[in-house]
């Protein structure tokens, strides 16, 4: 068996991979890319303010600029989400990736000449540009690699965009530099920088196949799907994948597609869409981006004397528990390790508020602040960093999938714009106890998970949504089903 895994990767299957995963990098560059260089840019802000209107700025509409410039990422993310659909069935997945590039090139050139045009707006255009790009990606992305992927690899490959994603936020961390480009003269290179991938995904995707699924279920073009089959296996015999996207896809005729609207009126979907939704809000809500947007800025506040190299380092905890996620969550369950994740964030957000508060007493608090932050991140990694996407695959099969995953996306977003828009304002008015706010939402989240989230790990569809319709009857739960943790009153 594992001889025929290694078989099956082949150079022109691990090219695509490759290629398709830069815009995974694209993504999280652009998530991580104002962070360090905020107060930089403030500058700018302020000094561009002051030439146009001969007085200096007020405090308040730079915290608005910036947060607008920061948070308007998601708009474009929601907007992108949403778009996936329109594109990918109509021009295949490989030349909707193609075409997404349009959107990093026009957002490099907003933002990489903003300076040169004495226009924050410019940047503000620039990052809703680069948000849409990345709403698209994170559609686009997982979908090519699961469809060119072997079933036996899918798993594996599939967390090739998670690694991407943390890898690129990574990037920008080290990229944004004082030393590299995070200063006055270089910081407009550090946004273009979106220019280089985009270019080098440009050059690679021609020499990319499109997804054989795509050719053969939504081209009706077996021959071609065949050829791409071979090609991407390294084989001469592609039955078997064959049968299976065959297979695949009547169980998907069979299935009625479900709409939207169904999934919030049909008291079947009632319940599992609720949860889907409230684990999206736990992901963001979380804090975890005020974290990747605005690290740079909280050290500074605690009182570190090097918060770019703090920044950097809470890139490297992500990226390492990321990997030692890819394991664990595999084979632990999903509704455990969710627990965990929170409750860890919890602490930490504790942890941090206490450093923060102590701040003025104790010097050595700062060291406090960067260690609650790594746990902080390390344990979003092993929750609800991939735990939410995971649960909503699990709980809806191939119906309602495509309108549950849209919803989801959509909370997951819109949370995110909340935070990266509200987070400045909130540290502004709480001080030292912004972090409560997080520790309170962490801990609802917590509850919620504990009475309402079902294991979804090594069940089937059958079994969890049996669960939910008990709960819906208000019938008894078998002890069997108990053991299983429903969730155990009506929602
Ligand atoms: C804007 O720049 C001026 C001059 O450098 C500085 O005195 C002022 O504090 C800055 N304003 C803000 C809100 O940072």
């Amino acid at each position: 068996m594992l001889v025929e895994v290694g078989k099956q990767i082949t150079f022109r299957l691990m090219f695509a991979v490759g290629t398709a995963v830069i815009g995974s990098l694209q993504f999280g560059y652009n998530t991580g890319v104002i962070n360090a260089p905020q107060k930089i840019i403030e500058g700018f802000i302020n000094e561009t303010w002051a030439e146009r209107y001969q007085e200096p700025i007020p405090e308040t509409s730079l915290t608005t600029i910036w947060s607008i410039a920061v948070a308007i990422f998601s708009v474009g993310g929601i907007v992108g989400s949403f778009s996936v659909g329109l594109f990918v069935n109509r021009f295949g997945r490989r030349n909707s990736m193609l075409m997404a590039n349009v959107l990093a090139f026009i957002a490099a050139a907003l933002m990489g000449f903003s300076q040169m045009a004495s226009s924050w707006e410019m940047l503000i255009l620039g990052r809703f540009v680069v948000g849409l790009y990345s709403g698209l990606s994170t559609g686009f992305v997982p979908m090519y690699v699961g469809e060119v992927a072997p079933t036996a690899l899918r798993g594996a490959l599939g967390t090739l965009h998670q690694l991407g994603i943390v890898i690129g936020i990574l990037m920008a961390q080290v990229f944004g530099m004082d030393s590299i480009m995070g200063n006055a003269s270089l910081w407009p290179l550090l946004l273009g920088f979106t220019f280089i991938p985009a270019v080098v995904q440009c050059a690679a995707l021609p020499f990319c196949p499109e997804s054989p699924r795509f050719l053969l279920l939504n081209k009706n073009e077996e021959n071609k799907a065949k050829s791409v089959l071979k090609k991407l296996r390294g084989t001469s015999d592609v039955s078997a994948d064959m049968q299976e996207m065959k297979g695949e896809h009547r169980q998907m005729m069979r299935e009625k597609k479900v709409t939207i609207m169904e999934l919030f009126r049909s008291p079947l979907y009632r319940q599992p869409i609720f949860i889907a939704i409230v684990l999206q809000l736990s992901q963001q809500l979380s804090g975890i981006n005020a974290v990747f947007y605005y690290s740079t800025d909280i050290f500074q506040k605690a009182g570190v004397a090097q918060p770019v190299y703090a920044t950097i380092g809470a890139g490297v905890v992500n990226t390492a528990f990321t990997v030692v996620s890819l394991f664990v969550v595999e084979r632990a369950g999903r509704r455990s390790l969710h627990m965990i994740g929170l409750l860890g964030m919890a602490f930490s957000a504790v942890l941090m508020t206490i450093a923060l508060a102590l701040l003025d007493q104790l010097k050595w608090m700062s060291y406090v602040s960067i260690a609650a932050i790594f746990s902080f991140v390390a344990f979003f990694e092993i929750g609800p960093g991939p735990i939410p996407w995971f649960i909503v695959a699990e709980l809806f099969s191939q119906g309602p999938r495509p309108s549950a995953f849209a919803v989801a996306g959509f909370s997951n977003w819109t949370a995110n714009f909340i935070v990266g828009m509200g987070f400045q304002y909130v540290q502004t008015a709480c001080g030292p106890y912004v972090f409560v706010i997080f520790t309170v939402l962490l801990l609802l989240f917590f509850v919620f998970t504990y009475f309402k989230v079902p294991e979804t790990r090594g069940r089937t569809f059958d079994q969890i949504s049996s669960g939910f319709r008990h709960n819906a009857d208000g019938e008894k739960h078998t002890p069997e089903e108990l053991a299983h943790s429903l969730g155990d009153s009506q929602l």
